[in-house]
């Protein structure tokens, strides 16, 4: 896992929209994966920028959302279907009928979780994941007790999490208890992970899933058994891990031709 600590969202923008610009570049048809919440915010708006001002094409690229809420009607503004066309790809050129993310109004939802796993297949894999991480360690909504090794399927909220997300909506009565996710072990088979955190809010979780031990209790932690995680971090929620230094050092002097 490669850990870099950056002054702020500007830079973490800037950083991650490197490592997918390089990608589309090399793969003109990659298949990207998708985060909502706050933290990939700055990413979506520097590839919306590069899309605008230096044509960064992405025609043939095809995207997949890590999650969904259960329950939702469809067209809500804030099911994760409308956040994702809204944030990002209304504002770049991927084709809409490329855009995927798990059915939450589905009547079969078991089918629909299965479905969206053969999508992903069929796509030929996920080449790039975004992932942002919850308090409590979760990635997608891979909860607490999440099996290190879960597909996409239904999951029901911890508290926390709603009292988070209760922002998006009126009151937190209007947050869904269940919802969709891609798996960890879904989340593992993506080729090259990308989380971002920000935030003093996230420094415990930041530092509990990159040092702790890999353990269910803490979902994030089970990207320290991928062979391609890096985790793009600002100085608040690096503020708690033990090995800042080196990570700073070994970013510092990594060769250039490296990349993320
Ligand atoms: C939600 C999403 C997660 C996201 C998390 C953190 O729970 N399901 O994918 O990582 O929020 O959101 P934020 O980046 O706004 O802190």
């Amino acid at each position: 896992m490669e850990v870099v600590i950056l002054p702020g969202s500007k830079q973490i923008g800037s950083l991650a929209a490197d490592a997918i610009e390089a990608l589309l570049r090399r793969k003109a048809d990659a298949v990207l994966g998708l985060a909502t919440g706050s933290s990939p915010l700055p990413v979506y708006d520097e590839l919306a920028r590069r899309h605008e001002q230096a044509g960064l094409d992405f025609s043939r690229a095809h995207g997949f959302a890590l999650d969904e809420y259960v329950g939702l009607e469809p067209g809500h503004p804030q099911s994760y279907r409308e956040v994702i066309r809204r944030e990002f790809t209304d504002r770049v050129n991927i084709d809409p009928e490329n855009v995927h993310s798990p059915d939450g109004s589905a009547a079969d939802i078991e089918a629909a979780c299965e479905a969206y796993e053969e999508a992903i297949k069929a796509a030929g894999g996920v080449d790039l994941q975004l992932l942002g991480v919850g308090t409590d360690g979760h990635i997608g909504f891979n909860e607490p007790g999440s099996s290190l090794v879960s597909r996409t399927r239904i999951k029901s909220l911890i508290e926390q999490t709603r009292r988070d997300n209760a922002r998006f909506f009126n009151s937190i009565h209007d947050v869904p208890h269940h919802v969709l996710t891609q798996g960890l072990g879904t989340i593992m088979d993506a080729r090259h992970v990308i989380l971002i955190a920000t935030g003093a809010q996230k420094a415990q979780a930041v530092r509990d899933f990159i040092e702790g031990p890999v353990a269910a209790i803490c979902a994030a932690s089970v990207l320290q058994m991928h062979p391609h995680a890096t985790v793009l971090v600002d100085e608040a929620a690096a503020s708690s891990l033990r090995l800042a230094d080196y990570y700073r050092h070994t970013y510092d002097n990594k060769p250039g031709w490296q990349g993320l």
